[in-house]
């Protein structure tokens, strides 16, 4: 009986509820036949619950037995099972797959005694069992039709694996290529950083959230996360106003306009005060100003974390401050499950908070139609023929082709030629058929990917001699082991010598491993690990027509392979159809379009190093070899490689750049820009819109990116693009987060990278 109470979407409901014997002081009056409202609905089911089952709502826990197989026996796990039976588990993570879901679904349906449906969690960062580059790679194609439709392959898969929520897009801006979780991001800028969010916001959650193809997005981590001192993950964040509303928000912003059904805190201290318990951040900023009304879940054990960061004084301590603080819901720290009954009857903690942040969760489950169907994400036959599909497969590839960057091509290495020639491919990367799917990547198999060497494989017109040279790393890694990297074995350089020696070309494929990035994966060194730089050089020494293919999880600072390697191929880890989408671009099939989402540094000295920056008052150097000015005595300021830069096999020029000013007549500013295909072949060019303003009550970036298109043109085709910029473009956060817009001098900079040399003037 219990179980069919709660499918029922109409105002019956409420009677069913009363017939049932359990009493209902529903909230809203109904009439018999007008449906509920999801509002009116979850404040009839609140009515009629105890304080432990709302606290119950707010209570995640890992999956923490093998669910279809007998009931946990002893300790941690059967207590958390019968806090399952009881109902006092709201969500559970790290559950997937249609029979285990169903299992642990039936439980809370049916042997609760309201029989609340679960919210089921997941990391579904970059694909579920079909991966998809990295986020970071799929930023680098400034295609947001593409990445939103990554974004529904990957909910696609995981809802028909039972999965109704992922812990996804994280929208943490960072400067720092130290930090691991770089990987996981959209880069260093919140103007492209906000784009992205809204297209994975809306690939996940789609147009209907009920349907059995979509899942709930959770916007993380709120917030500062990506700005962990020195690149070390989970270190301390301590930022200014001016980077917190203009630099780490927007990308929060935008998810929220887009919809985006719930938050998720982060590890880090924020200015004294960590995430988990930040009044301001949650409730303040959030929750009223934002008028955010999905809710947020700690990160994972985050609110017990507070007792080491010296906040907490105890569980009990933590409890109170994360729930007045604003987290919704607990993620394995168990505490609001034994604490915050005692709190609310200790008058530590209002009801009316349990209240709110009860509703908001049920609100979800009610959106995710889990109320009418909690078994509508359990279909077998949906979860056999959706996963792994081959619709699934070709646009995972139409994303890793497009988030290649072509760094450098020196007397046109590439593409390669596709007949006659005897290519040599080495690096233990070429072979690696597990680093390309990354370290979010739980649910897939492992060594699924197509190496590279597979992918080259398939061009038959060449001959291919693959030589390992060196492994980058020793011994296996998992999810959870440190990487061991291989400092001494070069016994494999011989033989990769002797097959450069008989190649036309060389292509080298060098990086990083999979699980060198990514959470707790952070690097003080941003070279190639282990012997692969001395490979490269022995390499060199015998074959110059070198291409260097990287493969990792955050920006590499590579100066010697830039000066003396000749083409240079950014392609990050591209997932399951890696190896294809590389040699499509290495033999020309693709033309690369993709753009660098993070500056590339030439030392870890450089690092935080981005190019929105701000002007010091120095600087520029006043004559050659006068030391005041800002800057270092044995490094260039600039990057590598800078923000949005990125090469192509055709060439683009851009001219005539006019700006139409009408602000004052009606608010809007009018850029307009030719752009030429210059070369042989066809092909894509993101042509970035830069902003600065010159002069302003709080100081403004040299530059800041403000529109971007990106435009196919064929071999002398030329197109006009227009850029229009308002109020949204124009102004900035003043430090006490209110946007303001000032009048005053502004310069407009159009090209194919934040270093674009175009420029125009006007005043506002
Ligand atoms: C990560 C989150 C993730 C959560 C659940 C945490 O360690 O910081 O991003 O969603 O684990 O797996």
């Amino acid at each position: 009986m219990r179980s069919t109470i709660l499918f029922l979407a109409t105002a019956t409901f409420i009677s069913i509820l009363a017939m049932t014997g359990i009493t209902t002081t529903p909230a809203a009056t109904v009439s018999a036949d007008k449906p509920l409202t999801i509002d009116q609905k979850v404040d009839s089911l609140l009515s009629i619950m105890t304080l432990e089952e709302k606290i119950g709502q707010m209570n995640q826990y890992n999956g923490f037995w093998n669910v279809t197989g007998p009931a946990p026996k002893g300790g941690d796990a059967e207590r958390k099972y019968e806090h399952l039976r009881k109902g006092y588990v709201g969500s559970m993570l790290n559950v997937r797959g249609v029979k285990e879901v169903r299992a642990v679904q039936k439980i809370a349906v049916e042997e609760t005694r309201l029989g609340i449906p679960l919210i089921i969690g997941f990391d579904v960062i970059h694909g579920y069992k079909t991966i998809s580059p990295i986020p970071l790679a799929e930023s680098a194609s400034w295609d947001l039709e593409a990445i939103k439709r990554s974004s529904e392959v990957a909910a696609l898969e995981a809802a028909a694996s039972g999965i109704n929520w992922t812990f996804a897009p994280m929208i943490d801006i960072s400067r720092d290529a130290r930090w691991g979780r770089v990987m996981e991001g959209a880069g260093e800028d919140p103007y492209l950083g906000s784009k992205i969010a809204v297209a994975r916001v809306q690939g996940f959650q789609g147009s209907d959230l009920s349907s059995p193809t979509t899942i709930a997005a959770c916007a993380k981590h709120f917030a500062g996360y990506g700005f962990s001192e020195s690149g070390r993950d989970y270190n301390t964040v301590d930022i200014g106003t001016s980077t917190l509303h203009n630099i780490v928000f927007p990308p929060f912003i935008a998810a929220n306009e887009a919809g985006v059904k719930t938050f998720m805190n982060s590890f880090n201290e924020l200015n004294g005060v960590p995430a988990t318990a930040n009044t301001y951040l949650q409730r303040q900023i959030l929750k009223k100003k934002w008028g955010f009304d999905g809710f947020v879940v700690s990160d994972w054990g985050s609110i017990v974390e507070m007792i080491a960061h010296g906040h907490a004084k105890d569980g009990n301590h933590a409890a109170e401050l994360a729930v007045n603080g604003g987290s919704d819901m607990d993620m394995e720290s168990s505490l609001y499950v034994a604490e915050l009954a005692k709190l609310v009857k200790n008058n530590k903690v209002k009801e009316a908070l349990i209240d709110d942040a009860a509703r908001r969760i049920l609100k979800v489950k009610f959106e995710l139609g889990l109320f009418d169907d909690p078994y509508r994400y359990c279909d077998e036959a949906r979860e056999k023929e959706v996963i792994n599909s081959k619709e699934n497969h070709e646009a995972v590839l139409d994303m890793a082709r497009k988030s290649i960057v072509l760094l450098k091509n020196e007397g046109n290495m590439l593409p390669l030629k596709k007949d006659g020639q005897k290519i040599a491919l080495i690096g233990s990367l070429a072979a690696d058929k597990n680093s390309p799917l990354g370290s979010w990547r739980i649910a897939a198999d492992d060594n699924t990917a197509i190496s590279v060497l597979e992918g080259m494989k398939k061009y038959k017109g060449n001959t291919l001699s693959y030589a390992k040279g060196a492994d980058v790393a020793i011994g296996e890694t998992s999810f959870i082991s440190e990487v061991k990297i291989n400092t001494t074995d070069k016994s494999g350089f011989p033989e990769a010598i002797e097959t450069a020696k008989k190649a036309d070309k060389v292509v080298m494929v060098l990086g990083e491993i999979g699980f060198q990035s990514g959470e707790g994966r952070s690097r003080a060194h941003l070279d190639l690990p282990g012997v692969q730089q001395e490979l490269l050089e022995e390499i060199y020494n015998v074959n110059k027509n070198i291409i260097l293919v990287l493969n990792n999880g955050r920006p590499l600072s590579l100066n010697w392979a830039d000066e003396n390697i000749p083409a240079i191929v950014e392609a990050w880890q591209l997932g399951s159809q890696s190896g294809n989408a590389i040699a499509e671009v290495l033999y020309g099939d693709y033309n690369p379009s993709g753009k660098l989402p993070m500056s590339v540094p030439r030392s870890v000295g450089q690092v935080p190093i981005y190019y929105n920056y701000k002007n010091t008052g120095r600087p520029t150097e006043p004559a050659p070899d006068l030391v005041f000015w800002s800057h270092y005595g044995d490094e260039k300021n600039s990057p590598l490689y800078s923000f949005g830069y990125g090469l192509s096999y055709t060439s683009f020029a851009y001219s005539d750049l006019k700006i139409q000013n009408n602000y004052s007549a009606n608010k809007k500013v009018i850029v307009s820009v030719e752009l030429k295909n210059t070369g042989k072949v066809k092909g894509k060019e993101v042509a970035q819109l830069y902003i600065r303003d010159m002069y302003a009550s709080v100081t403004r970036p040299v530059r800041e990116l403000k529109g971007f298109e990106m435009v196919e043109l064929n071999p002398g085709e030329s197109r006009t693009i227009e850029f229009t910029l308002t109020a949204k473009e124009l102004g900035f956060f003043d430090n006490s987060g209110e946007w303001i817009i000032e009048p005053g001098a502004f310069e407009i900079y159009v090209g194919g990278s934040s270093d674009a040399k175009l420029k125009k003037e006007f005043d506002l």
